[in-house]
């Protein structure tokens, strides 16, 4: 089977081992591209490379990036804004060369536009040699919510109520959320020399059964990952806890 499952005792070994992931590509290819992403799963990741570059265990100086997605009307200077979230998370903590990093801009009104510079970044820098995820409930990866087909390139989203619901959290109500976005496409991720999806808690226990044993459904976006070779899944004891290939 093309996925590896790592189960970790919990959140903080998680990210660990994703950290450790992009480790050793960005040591073995210091040129590399990092295909990058958002939400409250990876910012232990993120701190562990911030540690480990302060270490001087990892040089970032050649590095390139390309975020997954980013809410459409949100600019970089949006505390909400994914943008303002990588710049805070991770990029100005490491010596990573700001111009190497792109980020969709949520400000630009016109989809075309914005995808288009987004594609454009893809085809420049080449496929990332590793794609790191976080997954929705509902199974999304970026914004790649379920439909009924897969949407291969990069679009504008509508966001559905679940996602809207469950990214609140980080607004002050949830009016407030962004009801649309733009996403890298499925076929963008699946380009990817390597894939990291990293699940925490109880919440995605039921999409990380559906991603490793359902079966591929534009439904579940997530599912599309069986079809990928190179695919690693790490979760802690919560998110594996309905995995039922492992009861
Ligand atoms: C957002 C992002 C996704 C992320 C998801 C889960 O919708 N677009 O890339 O995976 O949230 O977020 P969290 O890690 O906070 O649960």
């Amino acid at each position: 089977m093309a996925i590896r499952l790592v189960v970790c005792k919990d959140y903080d070994e998680m990210s660990r081992r994703g950290a450790d992931e992009i480790a050793k590509i960005v040591q073995s290819k210091p040129e590399c591209v990092l295909g990058l992403a958002t939400g409250s799963t990876p910012c232990r990741l993120y701190e562990y490379l911030a540690e480990d570059y302060k270490a001087g265990k990892l040089d970032f100086s050649k590095a390139r990036s390309v975020n997954l997605d980013e809410y459409k009307g949100l600019g970089p200077d949006d505390d909400q804004s994914y943008r303002f979230f990588m710049n805070r998370e991770l990029f100005s903590k490491i010596n990573i060369n700001i111009e190497n990093t792109f980020v969709v801009n949520g400000l630009e009104p016109d989809e075309k536009i914005a995808c288009g510079e987004l594609e454009a970044q893809l085809d420049e820098y080449g496929p990332a040699d590793i794609q790191i995820l976080g997954i929705g409930e509902n199974g999304h990866i970026g914004f790649n919510e379920p439909a009924e087909q897969f949407t291969l390139r990069a679009h504008e989203v509508a966001l559905t109520e679940s996602t809207i619901a469950a990214n609140a959290r980080f607004f002050e109500d949830e009016s407030k959320v962004p009801t649309k976005a733009y996403s890298m496409g499925i076929g963008n991720i699946m380009s990817a020399g390597k894939i990291v999806l990293l699940a925490s808690g109880e919440k995605k226990a039921e999409a990380i059964e559906k991603t490793m044993n359902g079966i591929v459904d534009p439904k579940v976006p997530s599912s599309i990952l069986q079809l990928h070779p190179d695919v690693v899944i790490i979760v802690d004891l919560a998110a594996a806890s309905k995995i039922s290939t492992l009861k």
